[in-house]
């Protein structure tokens, strides 16, 4: 592990609001590590930007009445406040569309093409008479050639999830006309030609997942394409060509460089040497693992074409997706839940430690289940570690007027206690420098249900000897508790700081600091009351009623 990191999970694509989904695989595990890295003493930096260009923005803001700028603007808003619901720590939420990735991305585009890795290539589009338009992407709908699905997208049949060749029965979205075929000039970054350099890269990259190398490398094994970075649209990042007026430049070729461009300003605005720190950083994008392609490819490739003037990636950590009650979550279908929804209803930390909790560090499909995120929730979050939490502190408060007993001597259940606290910086940390967050959330259950047997086991409430040393390693185990609590539940971490009666922030303590006996004797605590309360299945049963009906 470096002393600084850069951390970015995928940019959300303005155009709709942010869903369990994207939570799960992507901004929660990017905010445990980066909450991690910081309490390790990383100088870490959590970049995002909402993906403002494509077609399919472009549609939907004309369908609204709205300009583009406008309609990507206010999702980039609402999608940071849902964010901001959720306890992710962005240090900048900006955009692609900023003045300052639009200039990179032109700048990018120069430096490739200067060095012969873009060509020009005259290709055939569908072009709206009526319109006046070429229409790209989702600009035609047909009838798909595979399962026969009516009005479906050119690049997309959302009944069989297949990308059309050619669509059956092509209409202009925009004025339902046929359109004509036309021929059009284009421009192609040559992905082909990097097929060795990335091959290297994979094989001499041994934070990258495994599996996921694997396959990418029966990609590049297979033949890489090059690449359309061309749309023929008026939403996106001009291309800086004379020649090109009109033409932008394909979303997937500017959004990932707003990884870099967002980064420098959030650095330079601070005085910091943007390049130098990127350089310097162990560089982190979390992904879902349909953007595997981008990231595992396009993106390494466009940084090689640049000559390795940013860094390519060190982790790309890839997860797999979320279903929804065991079906494929669909915003067309209707078939999902909105984090805005979700977090009207139930606190932060109950979505964060169930999703944290589920999500493993692989692209294996994981799933939200009402009756589990319930279950989970009273027995795991609150029947073990709330109960030890209330428990420890609460007795304290009853038995000792909230003040924290001198020990009276040390049996060998105390000394296993002290021996769990002095190791749980390194068993939950291990995990989470692994990347292995739902382990390392599984370690600290693990010690919570270690210290309510504790608890059980000296039977305070009997007040015979060893109790004063019972509820000084308990008031303590709940110390380390907080502070190891901090990275996946920020919200409960801190009402605990405050209940043990500590000031500052527990997010500024030292990771290994779950690790000491950080309570002293006569230590007076705070104000003691239940953190959680428990989910009721009633909430439950209208939660899955509500499914399916937005
Ligand atoms: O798939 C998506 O949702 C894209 N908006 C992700 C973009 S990540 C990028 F910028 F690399
Ligand atoms: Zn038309």
């Amino acid at each position: 592990m470096g002393r600084k990191a850069l951390i970015t999970s995928a940019l959300p694509y303005a155009n709709g609001e942010i869903h369990l989904g994207h939570a799960a695989s992507t901004y929660l595990p990017a905010d445990a590590t980066v909450r991690f890295l910081r309490m390790m003493g990383v100088e870490a930096y959590y970049i995002c930007a909402s993906d403002d260009f494509g077609t399919p923005i472009l549609i939907q803001s004309e369908r609204e009445n709205k300009t583009p700028q406008e309609y990507s603007a206010y999702w980039n808003r609402r999608d940071l406040a849902d964010f901001e619901a959720l306890d992710v720590s962005f240090d900048m939420f900006y955009s692609t569309s900023s003045p300052e990735n639009v200039k990179f991305a032109q700048y990018v585009f120069e430096r490739l093409n200067q060095a012969g890795h873009i060509y020009r290539r005259e290709i055939i589009q569908y072009y709206c008479e009526a319109d006046g338009k070429f229409l790209p992407d989702r600009y035609v709908r047909g009838t798909c050639p595979k399962c026969g699905a009516e009005d479906q997208y050119s690049d997309l049949c959302e009944k069989c999830s297949s990308i059309p060749d050619d669509i059956l029965d092509a209409r202009c979205a925009l004025c339902g006309a046929p359109p004509v075929k036309r021929p059009t000039t284009h421009y192609f970054f040559r992905l082909s030609s990097f097929a060795g350099p990335l091959s290297d890269w994979l094989d001499s990259s041994p934070n990258l997942q495994k599996d996921v190398k694997n396959y990418v490398r029966s990609w590049i094994k297979s033949g890489l394409e090059d690449w359309d970075i061309t749309r023929d649209i008026p939403w996106g990042v001009p291309i800086p060509l004379e020649e090109a007026a009109g033409k932008v430049l394909y979303g997937w070729f500017d959004n990932h460089l707003a990884y870099i461009s967002t980064a420098l300003k959030f650095l330079e605005a601070r005085g910091m040497d943007g390049q130098e720190f990127w350089n310097s950083a162990d560089i982190y994008h979390f992904i879902g693992k349909d953007i595997v392609y981008h990231h595992y490819l396009l993106l390494p490739a466009v940084r090689m074409g640049l000559e390795s003037e940013y860094k390519l990636p060190d982790y790309l950590p890839t997860r797999g997706h979320l279903t929804l009650q065991s079906k494929k979550i669909s915003k067309g279908r209707n078939w999902y839940i909105g984090l805005r929804d979700f977090l009207g209803e139930y606190p932060a930390d109950y979505l964060r430690y169930y999703l944290l909790s589920i999500t493993s560090y692989s692209q294996d499909d994981l799933n939200f289940d009402w009756d589990d995120f319930a279950t989970r929730i009273n027995s795991e979050l609150i029947g073990n570690l709330g109960n030890f939490v209330n428990r420890s502190l609460g007795f304290t408060a009853k038995s000792f007027g909230g003040v924290v007993p001198e020990p009276d001597g040390t049996d060998a259940d105390d000394q296993a206690a002290r021996l769990r606290i002095s190791s749980l910086a390194e068993s939950v940390g291990s995990q989470m420098t692994s990347n292995h967050i739902d382990r390392a959330v599984r370690r600290l259950m693990e010690f919570s249900a270690f210290f309510n047997q504790y608890f059980q086991r000296k039977e305070p409430w009997r007040g015979g000897p060893g109790t004063a040393s019972c509820i000084y390693y308990s008031v303590n185990a709940t110390y380390s508790i907080a502070v190891a609590l901090c990275p996946f539940l920020p919200g409960s971490a801190s009402k605990m700081w405050t209940q043990l009666g500590l000031e500052g922030a527990v997010s500024d303590m030292p990771w290994d600091s779950a690790s000491e006996l950080g309570i002293r004797p006569g230590h007076r605590l705070g104000k003691i009351y239940p953190i959680f309360a428990k989910v009721e299945r009633a909430g439950i049963e209208k939660q899955k009623a509500r499914l399916g009906k937005h």
